[in-house]
């Protein structure tokens, strides 16, 4: 397995480029195959979660081609099996995806269930009953959602809780249902308005998207189309956070600061100057140490989970003490252990971690439990004294593009150790 070994190596200074959202890429490919004919999606960036789906489609049948310039062409029309397998689903919860468009295009899907997770027990209860409410035969069987139906039937469909692939499932199946589905207390993150703006591109029709209520007329049949996905917001942030954690300055090229408001507001609470263009983003911190910031995640537009464990690792080298409350998933704290082995300063009481800054961290052997808490363990290596290793690094490159070399751009010791 590989494993990342980081230097402490002072401030950050540099530019660095944005790739597309993971989170929008992959309900966007997901969602190709409610489609009548070849789908073009660009600005997909080059991560495992992006291969794996891209497999699963291709075990599927359908036809997958690389394009130029980080595109992905899409032919759903060679499907010949609806069928997510274990060995698929169990290494990427949101293979899920693909459960309301089989359903809705092909009145048919076999999904395994995800199954256990780092980050909290994530059950998809909620996509299931959704489905069922629009007239679908779901029954759960041998680890399998095994579901069909005929053409599914506009419904109303209130989420007892805000879920992001919840909502997207729902929305995707409705757009070829009979009839208007409305979806209430629906997620209104970034990357599931991207994927509205995607099926309207292909001829769905959908209102309300960003807010918490969506309203979709089904339409018989959607067509191909070319798309760029958005920009990546939690990569964003997670290199803002390196240049803030360094006291460094750096510049986001690419990427799209309208869904960063809650990340930047606490970013100039920590006591970052910040410079806002249509698609840039300049951070300095003219060489000072962050001010402790209080964190409580919660749903879009609130401060997003995927972001917590990187404002956490700033906390544990901030001047003061903060509090970080996180309100969606339970368990989400699996980095704490690490970073306290680095010499951080860290007392979880049930949900809440309260962190008290000290001078400086130690280098230290750690282990990444998931995709963000790895990225927040490389910010910690940032600062520490010392070496750094981060093993189990697989769940980085589930989720950041050349990560090593994006962070090497900006001046930092990292590199990256075939294991
Ligand atoms: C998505 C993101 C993930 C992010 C999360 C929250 C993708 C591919 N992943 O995950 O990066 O951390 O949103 O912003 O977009 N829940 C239920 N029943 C359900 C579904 C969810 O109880 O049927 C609960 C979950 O346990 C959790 C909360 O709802 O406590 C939010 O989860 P959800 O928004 O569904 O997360 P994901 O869509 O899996």
């Amino acid at each position: 397995m590989d494993r990342l070994i980081v230097r402490g190596n002072g401030a950050l200074d540099g530019e660095v480029r944005i790739s597309g959202a993971k989170n929008a890429t992959l309900p966007v490919l997901a969602a190709t195959l409610l489609a009548d004919s070849p789908v073009r999606v660009g600005n997909v960036p080059h991560l495992h979660d992006v291969t794996t789906t891209i497999e699963l489609l291709g075990r599927m049948g359908v036809e997958v081609t690389l394009g130029d310039r980080m595109a992905v062409e899409v032919d759903p029309g060679t499907i010949n099996s609806f069928s997510a397998p274990y060995d698929l689903v169990k290494t990427m919860r949101a293979s899920i995806l693909v459960l309301g468009p089989l359903l809705a295009r092909h009145g048919e899907a076999e999904v395994s269930l995800p199954g256990g997770c780092a980050i909290g027990s994530r059950p998809v209860d909620l996509h299931i009953e959704g489905l069922r409410a629009m007239g679908a035969e779901i029954e759960v069987d041998n680890g399998y959602i095994i579901a069909r139906a005929g053409r599914l039937k506009g419904a109303r469909i209130v989420l007892d809780t805000v879920t992001v692939t919840g909502t997207e499932n729902l929305m995707m199946a409705a757009c070829l249902a009979d009839g208007e589905t409305i979806i209430e207390n629906a997620a209104r993150e970034p990357e599931v308005v991207d994927l509205a703006n995607f099926l309207v591109a292909m001829g769905a029709r959908i209102r309300g998207a960003g807010t918490d209520t969506l309203r979709i007329q089904g339409v018989p049949s959607l067509h191909g189309v070319e798309y760029d996905v958005l920009p990546d917001r939690i990569e964003t942030g997670t290199y803002l956070v390196a240049g803030a954690i360094t006291r460094g300055h750096v510049v986001i090229r690419n990427s799209c600061p309208q869904t960063l408001d809650a990340v930047l507001q606490k970013l100039r609470e920590a006591g970052a100057k910040l410079r806002v263009e249509d698609n840039l983003i300049e951070l300095d911190m003219r060489g000072r140490r962050p001010q402790a910031v209080d964190v409580r995640t919660a749903p879009y537009p609130g401060f997003p989970t995927d972001m917590q464990a990187q404002f956490m690792a700033m906390n544990l080298v901030a001047e003061g003490v903060s509090t970080i409350a996180e309100t969606v998933f339970e368990n989400r704290f699996m980095h704490v252990q690490e970073m306290q082995r680095m010499g951080a300063h860290i007392r979880v009481e049930g949900n809440v971690a309260v962190v008290t800054g000290v001078d400086h961290l130690n280098g230290a052997p750690v282990m990444a439990t998931d995709l963000r808490a790895s990225a927040s363990l490389v910010l910690a290596g940032l600062v520490a004294e010392g070496e750094t290793t981060v093993d189990r690094i697989y769940h980085i490159d589930r989720g950041y593009e050349c990560i090593e070399e994006k962070l090497g751009q900006l001046g930092a010791s990292i590199r990256r150790v075939p294991g």
